[in-house]
């Protein structure tokens, strides 16, 4: 492994929602490193999406990324300034295209930071990194959908940024549909998942954790003493 990647701390989890209800229970366990929300998940939400940033950026330090909606790149930056705006940790989504990558750069230059989603290439990888993206969000469950190897693309962006230690845009696993993808991630060292509320609350449980506990708790209480 290359020697930047061998800084890295553990692996970040950020939980892809825009449902504040989910994002307050799983911060209050000290493990959530960020949020991800796209329009599909705001449109989910059923609400405004500035009061959803507003209520997330209170309850989350970590970054919060928030899309914009234009597909050129003038529109891109205006409304990626107005996201940036609203906390210092926001990170403005753009997609994988040219009007993406060159809003990328813009915003990059403003000091805001940058998740370019919508990935579904290593070249597109390489040309993201290029653009300063902080973050590369590869799609993997869709790509699994389509009956490719998600992880694979994820193993290929690894391999490809890593032979480029000075390049600074961490690899953002996204589209996760269950535990397998996170562990994946892990082996390869993703720097970070993004993953569905359910999905992440699973990721604590074992069957053979709550059939130990039940007997270590039966055990002791047969025992009559107190702590
Ligand atoms: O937020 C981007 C990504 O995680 C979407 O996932 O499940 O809609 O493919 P999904």
């Amino acid at each position: 492994r290359a020697a930047g990647a061998a800084l890295k701390g553990s692996m970040q989890f950020f939980v892809d929602t825009a449902d504040i209800d989910d994002i307050r229970d799983l911060a209050a366990t000290g493990l959530l490193d960020g949020v991800t929300t796209n329009p599909s998940l705001v449109a989910k939400s059923g609400r405004d999406f500035f009061d959803v940033l507003k209520d997330i950026c209170a309850v989350v330090d970590g970054p919060v990324s928030a899309e914009v909606t234009a597909t050129d790149h003038e529109t891109m930056v205006t409304q990626g300034r107005k996201l940036a705006a609203m906390a210092s940790n926001i990170a403005v989504k753009v997609p994988l295209t040219w009007d993406g990558l060159k809003a990328c750069k813009a915003l990059r230059a403003d000091g805001t930071m940058v998740n370019v989603t919508l990935c579904f290439s290593a070249a597109q990888a390489v040309l993201a990194a290029k653009a300063g993206a902080t973050f590369i969000s590869p799609f993997v469950g869709r790509l699994d959908d389509i009956g490719q190897d998600g992880m694979e693309l994820i193993q290929d962006i690894r391999t490809i940024y890593d032979n480029y230690p000075a390049l600074e845009t961490k690899i953002l696993v996204a589209s996760i549909r269950h535990s397998t993808h996170v562990l994946q991630s892990a082996l390869i060292g993703a720097d970070v998942c993004t993953v569905p509320p359910d999905v992440l609350r699973k990721l604590a449980q074992h069957p053979l954790t709550d059939k130990g506990l039940a007997a270590f708790l039966a055990d002791w209480q047969a025992t009559g003493q107190d702590i």
